[in-house]
């Protein structure tokens, strides 16, 4: 792993938990996660999306998806991508002409390493890699300027913890993006949904979207607007101030 830039320490908690040698970040540190950064960082294989969800919401126009992200980062922001995966974000970004920091995070060693090997093929963006559990964040409250999270909430084991991990560590009027599962999708989305459970990669039972709505509100968040899709959604909110 590359050694971390100098502007990543001032974000960290003083007593940042530690994840440890012992960490499992389930199917993703095993071929499941190589095959899924296949599909995902394929345009091609995107296009699929409505065959397994119906609706896909920005996950049809992920290239959209990124250029509204990295519009809303302010001016010398950090932006948290969490769970970061194999950086699937980091070309989408840059492509946009965006050229911020950005923190990539995540548990998975073998899916950071893929993220590694990602921000060196796109040196325009300043990137730090974060081993950390999106449930219980090492970064400060307030630290970063706007978070994405794609296909994450969904494989965090208490989403409730996820969203109120976000909602501590954006900054008041910072925004989050999210393209997550749901429960109570279509009847595709939720086949998807049965079979990833089987298969240990959904973790345990999804809210759905009116209940997701209300983790998001608990945790700080304003309204919150639909970008979309039916099982597979997308949301932005804003962190009150
Ligand atoms: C479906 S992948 C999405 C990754 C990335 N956003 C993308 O779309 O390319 C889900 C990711 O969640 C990570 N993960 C699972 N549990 C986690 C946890 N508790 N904390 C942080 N990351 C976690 C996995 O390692 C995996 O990289």
């Amino acid at each position: 792993m590359p050694a971390p830039p100098t502007w990543l320490a001032p974000l960290l908690r003083e007593e940042a938990p530690d994840v440890g040698d012992d960490v499992d970040a389930g199917r993703f540190d095993g071929l499941y996660g190589g095959l899924y950064d296949r599909v995902i960082q394929s345009r091609t294989l995107r296009r699929l999306a409505p065959l397994a969800y119906g609706d896909p919401g920005p996950l049809a126009d992920l290239e959209g998806f990124a250029a509204r992200v990295a519009a809303s980062v302010r001016d010398g922001g950090v932006l948290l991508d969490v769970p970061s995966g194999g950086g699937t974000m980091l070309p989408l970004l840059a492509r946009e002409g965006w050229r911020g920091r950005v923190v990539e995070a995540d548990l998975g060693a073998a899916m950071l390493g893929r993220a590694a090997d990602m921000a060196e093929r796109v040196p325009e963006l300043d990137v730090a890699l974060l081993q950390a559990d999106a449930q219980d964040l090492p970064l400060r409250d307030a630290s970063v300027a706007a978070a994405v999270s794609l296909n994450g909430l969904h494989c965090i084991p208490d989403p409730r913890a996820f969203c109120s991990e976000l909602g501590r560590v954006i900054e008041p009027g910072g925004r989050l993006w999210m393209i997550t599962l749901v429960g109570g999708g279509t009847v595709r989305s939720e086949a998807v949904v049965a079979g990833a459970r089987v298969f240990g990669i959904v973790p345990g039972p999804l809210p759905r979207r009116e209940q997701l709505g209300a983790m998001l509100r608990d945790a700080g968040f304003g309204e919150v607007e639909w970008l979309g899709g039916d099982g597979l959604v997308g949301l932005v909110a804003t962190v009150s101030s």
